[in-house]
């Protein structure tokens, strides 16, 4: 996570039992089994290797701990595409900030993540597509982010 956000989480909650740390999700400071349950939002895609960052994930989660991922869906992702082409990998650049800033992600598909998720050793709960207020692409109505819960 970003240091910046960091320094704005402790400031809005200093609570003495929260630590705070900073880490590459494809290595994180902590030994195996350390977590009953992990969060993680809209961070994912941004994984260089999805297999990776699942196998780091669940390596330091507790057995029968869970992980809920919420990340941008690759239909989604398709529609920022240039090759728009669904298998094709391409960085693809996102607009945050009303447009301010632009940010590089890769792109992924559903399958990528099924046989990432599944080859780390997780076991899928359940799978849910959410719709916001960036889901009309012209005529079409498409699924912005996805969740998933996952179980070591
Ligand atoms: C769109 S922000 C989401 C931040 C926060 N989770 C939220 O929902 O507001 C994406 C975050 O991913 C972080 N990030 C990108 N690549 C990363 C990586 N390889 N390892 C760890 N964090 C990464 C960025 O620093 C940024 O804080």
């Amino acid at each position: 996570m970003s240091t910046d956000f960091i320094e704005i989480a402790k400031k809005e909650n200093p609570g003495p039992k929260i630590k705070y740390v900073t880490a590459l999700m494809g290595k994180m400071p902590f030994p195996h089994d350390s977590f009953d349950f992990i969060f993680s939002r809209n961070t994912i895609h941004y994984s260089k290797s999805l297999l990776d960052t699942f196998t780091e994930i669940r390596r330091i989660m507790r057995p029968g701990a869970r992980f809920y991922s919420q990340d941008s869906h690759p239909i989604f992702t398709l529609f920022l595409k240039q090759n728009k082409d669904y298998e094709k990998k391409e960085d693809v650049s996102f607009p945050i900030q009303g447009g301010q800033i632009r940010v590089l992600h890769p792109s992924f598909t559903i399958s990528d993540y099924i046989d990432a998720i599944l080859k780390s050793g997780f076991k899928i709960i359940s799978y849910k597509e959410y719709f916001g207020r960036r889901s009309q692409v012209g005529e079409f109505r498409i699924p912005v982010t996805q969740g998933w819960m996952l179980e070591k």
